[in-house]
């Protein structure tokens, strides 16, 4: 099956073409080009602390077992039985021994090799059990506790598919001792929209704020963000930053991150003493520019995005062209107060769970897109994604290329190497 991606996505990506959004044949090829070939979110250590703990994850559409094996190392295995492809393993967490196949028995071992097979002794050439073991996620690499796999054997390493994103996200991760850990469990919720506007979102657009969340988010607000936002898009494209850069010398009250004043709905004053307490060390952790960086949302090439603002991180998996599953989780600082961890959560969850009050109304936007694009009278008629066109400049110190928050670079960057990506599979 073959696509003319350059029909699809411009040569400058000023025009995406809304067959990317909706085609059953472009979503094949994304398939293998993308999640086939990218570096995917799995999970942070801090839910595999122990030997035999285990949680669900996911690349794309394949269901994975990330676990602690007895032996201290992490592991990702597929969650599919050798003998016949049932998942072995049907909790959404815990701590196990063994994962017991349900239909015949079959049981592994957390790090994924095969151990019994009842019917074994009764049959007179017995399996290679060795050779039987759960089929293992070739690529696995942690950094600041997130970890990741690829499908890809000969993808460079986690850190250089960061590459300069480790910049922004140290600005959040380093501003605490003990970096950050996930709270309980992910959320998990279907959307019927397209993988990619919940990750085009999150990589740089903060300017449908005042006008989408116009009932929650104050005017002022979003004046700063068009004031002191930015965006930032990391080489190769694909992986970008937003926040807002308070001028020198602001008071640590001014600068302390996020939506402290939301976070305060919820818990008194206790965040923000904590968040106080943080900020006035952040010098000393991130540096002066990175200490005056309230971030926004972040997006790390293909489908992990940061949402530094309510603490969450995010994963847009697809279902197909039309459906997304999207998994969220809570972020805290690992060695705040279990009271700061709490609200934190609660902050989280009242604006970005499934029923949040900000992630419903960008939830209904990218259910109407897809509607949208789905429009086959329309098909002639591309999006327009030229806004900021060549307004994206390098910056003395911030790594990447850096513009106000109306430039649609963030988005040009991502479809660029989405183009990229696809082209080189079908080379
Ligand atoms: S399918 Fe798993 S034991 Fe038969
Ligand atoms: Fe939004």
């Amino acid at each position: 099956m073959t696509v003319d991606v350059s029909t699809l996505v411009s040569d400058d990506a000023a025009w995406i073409s809304r067959k990317v959004w909706t085609d059953t044949a472009v979503y094949e090829l994304e398939k293998q080009a993308i999640f086939g070939k990218s570096w995917l979110f799995l999970g942070h250590e801090s839910q595999i602390r122990k030997p035999g703990d285990f949680v669900q994850a996911c690349m794309c559409e394949t269901p994975i077992i990330l676990s602690r094996g007895h032996d201290g190392q992490i592991h990702a295995n597929i969650n599919s039985c050798s003998h016949r492809g049932l998942p072995v393993c049907r909790a959404d967490s815990g701590n196990t021994k063994r994962f017991i196949c349900p239909y015949h028995n079959w049981s592994y071992t957390v790090e994924g090799d095969l151990v019994t097979i009842p019917q074994e002794s009764d049959v007179s050439r017995k399996p290679d059990k060795s050779q039987l073991g759960l089929k293992p996620v070739p690529r696995l690499e942690s950094w600041q506790g997130m970890i990741f796999g690829s499908f890809d054997t000969d993808i460079e390493p986690l850190e250089d598919y960061l590459g300069d994103m480790r910049f922004y996200l140290d600005a959040f991760f380093d501003r605490f001792a003990n970096g950050i850990e996930f709270m309980g469990a992910p959320h998990r919720w279907l959307l019927n929209a397209n993988w990619k506007l919940p990750m085009e979102n999150q990589l740089g657009d903060v300017n449908h704020g005042t006008f989408l969340h116009g009932a929650i988010i104050p005017r002022e607000a979003q004046e700063q963000i068009e004031e002191i936002g930015y965006s930032c898009v990391t080489e190769p494209g694909g992986h970008g930053a937003t926040f807002r850069l308070m001028p020198e010398g602001s008071p640590v009250a001014d600068v302390a991150w996020g939506m402290e004043g939301m976070g305060g709905m919820f818990g008194g004053t206790e965040v923000q003493e904590y968040l106080l307490e943080i900020q006035a060390r952040a010098v000393e952790r991130v540096g002066d520019i990175r200490s005056r960086m309230k971030g926004l949302t972040y997006g790390i090439y293909p489908n992990l995005s940061f949402l530094w603002s309510n603490t969450s991180f995010k994963v847009s998996h697809p279902r197909g062209p039309g459906q997304v599953e999207y998994w969220s989780w809570a972020a805290v600082p690992a060695d705040a107060p279990d009271p700061v961890k709490k609200i934190l959560r609660t902050n989280y969850s009242s604006f970005f769970g499934p029923g949040g009050m900000l992630e419903q109304e960008d939830s209904e936007a990218w259910t109407q897109q897809y509607i949208g694009s789905k429009i086959d009278f329309a098909d002639d008629k591309p999006y327009y994604y030229g806004l900021g066109m060549g307004d994206e400049k390098p910056h003395p110190e911030l790594p990447g290329l850096v513009s106000k928050t109306a430039n649609e670079y963030y988005a040009r960057a991502f479809f660029t190497r989405w183009r990229k990506a696809i082209e080189a599979l079908e080379d």
